[in-house]
């Protein structure tokens, strides 16, 4: 999936698409850092023979910028101009995973950084960053099949998707798969500031006043608490073979005979 946009276009105004083409669809996965969303998305795109798109990349880009440009956090101007003006792209590695290009340059790496995360949440509390990069992730969507995951998918940005998921786990099984992330990639920490920096980020999405991590009232809530990751996207290709667009409908019951 290669997209570079550039200044927010027409299309901002739309209401909230759910699929563009006969054969789009779109399906939402919300959720708390750490509850598995990156890894059931990419399974479930793949499955499905969909794209996947990682929302959280956009506000990790802005808050690489920030970082870079020196710009201070209170700046709400500045940190629009830099959500406004993104120039982002997600390019297939060969490992099959997904490569960010942020101005011309691949920061796959430094956008996973924990601070970046951490940063990403403080940022996206601003609501001119929110307004920026609302219409490029509809574009993003435009005419094709995604499986799109993020903190507010099914309620602000696909409102009218054609499957909404809110996968969650407990705050003691989400510090716990992070910290193994973090053990994996070398980095020394304890449980206990790893729990901390989690229920940090959950305090931080949940209470902000626009677009707070919420399911939506039309979504499905999978626990990934006791399951594997395989056991949360069987149940999902369940309730997606339920589907009411006929194109996903279809796709769900390929994936599952597949
Ligand atoms: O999913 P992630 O850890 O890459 O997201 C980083 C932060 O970005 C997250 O803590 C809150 C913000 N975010 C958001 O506000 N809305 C989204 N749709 C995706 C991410």
């Amino acid at each position: 999936m290669t997209e570079s946009p550039g200044q927010p276009g027409p299309d901002s105004k739309l209401p909230g698409p759910s699929s563009s083409g006969p054969s789009g669809f779109v399906v939402t996965l919300d959720g708390p850092a750490g509850a598995g969303k990156s890894t059931i998305t990419g399974m479930l795109a793949r499955r499905l023979g969909a794209h996947r798109l990682e929302t959280g990349a956009l506000y990790r880009a802005v808050a690489l910028l920030r970082e870079q440009r020196n710009v201070p956090w209170e700046d709400e101007e500045a940190l629009t101009h830099i959500a406004e003006t993104l120039a982002i792209q997600f390019v297939p590695l060969p490992s099959g995973e997904t490569g960010v290009i942020v101005e011309g340059s691949d920061q796959t790496e430094a956008l996973r950084q924990q601070h970046i995360g951490q940063a990403a949440s403080q940022i996206s509390k601003q609501p001119g960053v929110r307004a920026a990069l609302l219409p490029l992730q509809r574009r993003l969507a435009q005419g094709r099949p995604l499986v799109v995951e993020g903190r507010d998918m099914g309620t602000v940005v696909f409102p009218h998707a054609d499957m909404k998921f809110f996968l969650t786990a407990s705050l003691e099984v989400r510090a716990q798969r992070r910290l193994q992330e973090l053990k994996n990639a070398g980095v020394e920490t304890s449980k206990q500031v790893v729990l901390q920096e989690v229920k940090q980020r959950d305090d931080q999405d949940r209470s902000r006043t626009v677009a707070p991590l919420v399911a939506a009232e039309d979504a499905i809530v999978l626990d990934s608490s006791n399951a594997t990751a395989e056991e949360v996207v069987a149940l999902a290709l369940n309730h997606l073979k339920t589907a009411g667009n006929p194109s996903l409908q279809m796709a769900a019951a390929q994936a599952t005979n597949g």
